[in-house]
């Protein structure tokens, strides 16, 4: 019983401490990505005239343009390149960072 138990029990906890590994983003990674971001949005999405603000924009709003922009559905000119970059966790995580971003 044991020897049969004990890798498929090694395999179900490898695969909780991935899962929870990749819920946890660190948050110094979420900056970078979003710093990225910052050179058409602006330092921390504070947009200057002209470009579009991503900074205290709601999460949801920012996470449903930004999956638009990734399945083609919200036409652009860069933005559906850059969102194909992207992993939806990792979108998740920069609409998250954004959105608590001073305006
Ligand atoms: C090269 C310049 C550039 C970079 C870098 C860039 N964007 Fe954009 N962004 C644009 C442009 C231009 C638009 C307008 C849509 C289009 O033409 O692609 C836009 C539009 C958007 C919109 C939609 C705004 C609205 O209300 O319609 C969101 C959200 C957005 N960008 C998020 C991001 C995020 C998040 C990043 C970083 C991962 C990013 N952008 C990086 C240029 C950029």
């Amino acid at each position: 019983m044991k020897p049969i138990l004990l890798p498929g029990l090694a395999a179900a906890a490898l695969w909780l401490a991935a899962g929870t590994a990749q819920a946890q983003v660190d948050p110094l990674q979420v900056r970078s990505w979003a710093a990225s971001c910052a050179n058409c949005h602006g330092t921390n999405g504070q947009a200057q005239q002209g470009n579009e603000p991503l900074a205290g924009v709601g999460r949801d709003e920012l996470m449903k343009k930004l999956m638009d922009f990734k399945s083609g559905a919200k036409p652009a000119t860069v933005m559906h390149q850059l969102a194909k970059g992207y992993t939806d966790e990792q979108l998740a995580a920069i609409s998250a960072w954004f959105a608590a971003q001073k305006k």
